[in-house]
């Protein structure tokens, strides 16, 4: 390997760059997790975490990766051969439906062309198909973060509504949360799963739950088997301010510095900056002659950018040119995907700049790949910022 000077770029869409404010705060001494100063954290830390998912209720938080926090979702509310409905909005829905086919649920997919998101207008004639309720949960990625699209949670929850429908509501808000807005209780969501690595600005290794008092009923009765995913213990422990295991100690450190981060900027600010930055990447991404592949306007993500390179060209081996040359990482085309798409992350720990010198490296690397790129993209990209 080459010697590498100054940062690497990690424009992957997560795990994003980790502000060295959360970085110094992981490093103080681990403590002792069953004593006082722990209670008194965690209390804390599980009041102060509310905000970013727009709710009042409890947030289970575990010290695992996002998957995890998929499971623990599906096996508190539901049972075996309860029916559940997914959207085939890329390749998290895909994967995520296929966890809940494994855990013994009934799962109905919603097919889609990974460019759009999870249609309302769909879920509504789904919903009143399903005249005797046999449909116990609608599980839905807010943001997929294989696509770069973002789908309407607000206008799903009202076509449940419209329809009357009992349905549990789950959102995967994994590349999302702290990036673009978002509001559970408002939009009657029963579960949202979470995780750290993301609009979090944290390193992987915890994840989240945030519960409705629906879902919390649905708990009691749920008969899917679980143990380390179980609420309930947890939510005891939290009482105390403490975990039934040892917790991710230092994770949670991390987690306080960049909730207090994340409130002092303010989050509408935050979701308006994300906004603002993918508005920018568009612009760069049209004006070098490239197709966005989220194909509705409204359904754009704030937190990522997928771009679909034409026929004959790989995207792969321009991100391969890109990280030899500029030591820049993007996120790869995942699933049927591979190959044909790159993913410019611009989430996180983020600004106009580290924007300017993402575009400035991707406009490069296209032109030394071979594709015949229209250097006006980057300065359309800077007019957006400049303006915006
Ligand atoms: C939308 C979405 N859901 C689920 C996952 C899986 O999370 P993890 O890799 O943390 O287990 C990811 C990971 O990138 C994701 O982007």
């Amino acid at each position: 390997m080459p010697t590498r000077t100054g940062r690497h770029f990690l424009q992957i869409p997560g795990p994003t760059n980790v502000p060295d404010q959360v970085l110094r705060a992981m490093a103080a001494p681990t403590i002792d997790h069953r004593g006082p100063e722990f209670a008194a954290m965690t209390a804390r830390l599980l009041d102060v975490v509310k905000p970013v998912f727009g709710t009042s209720g409890p947030v289970v938080i575990y010290p695992a990766s996002g998957t995890g926090a998929w499971e623990a979702a599906l096996v508190n509310t539901l049972s075996p051969g309860d029916r559940v409905l997914c959207f085939e909005t890329g390749h998290f829905a895909t994967l995520w439906q296929e966890m809940a086919a494994a855990l013994g649920l009934h799962v109905t997919l919603v097919p889609g062309d990974w460019r759009r998101g999870a249609d309302p207008e769909e879920l509504a004639r789904r919903l009143a198909a399903d005249t005797a309720h046999r449909v116990k949960a609608v599980c839905v990625v807010h943001n997929e973060t294989s696509t770069g699209v973002t789908s309407r949670i607000a206008d799903l929850r009202r076509a449940l509504d419209a329809a009357r429908h009992p349905a549990l509501l789950l959102v995967d808000t994994i590349s999302s949360l702290g990036s673009i807005d978002y509001r559970h209780d408002e939009w009657g969501v029963d579960v949202t799963v979470a995780g750290s690595q993301k609009g979090l600005m944290l390193p992987p290794g915890l994840s989240f739950n945030a519960v409705s008092d629906k879902a919390l009923a649905a708990s009691k009765t749920s008969r899917l088997k679980k143990s380390f995913w179980d609420w309930a213990p947890v939510l005891e422990a939290n009482r105390r301010g403490f975990f039934p295991y040892t917790p991710a100690t230092n994770l949670l450190y991390g987690l306080a510095e960049a909730l207090d981060m994340l409130a002092a900027e303010g989050l509408s600010q935050v979701y308006a900056r994300h906004a603002r930055h993918a508005a920018a990447t568009r612009a760069a991404v049209r004006g070098w002659g490239l197709e966005v592949l989220c194909a509705d306007e409204r359904e754009h993500s704030g937190s990522l950018t997928a771009v679909l390179m034409p026929d004959g060209h790989d995207a792969d081996k321009v991100r391969k040119i890109i990280l030899e040359r500029f030591d820049m990482s993007l996120g790869a085309g995942l699933g049927r995907l591979g190959g044909r798409v790159f993913r410019i992350g611009h989430l996180g720990h983020f600004n106009d700049l580290t924007l300017a010198g993402t575009l400035a490296g991707v406009q490069m690397g296209l032109d030394l790949a071979g594709f015949p790129v229209d250097p006006t993209g980057l300065g359309a990209a800077l007019e957006v910022l400049r303006t915006g």
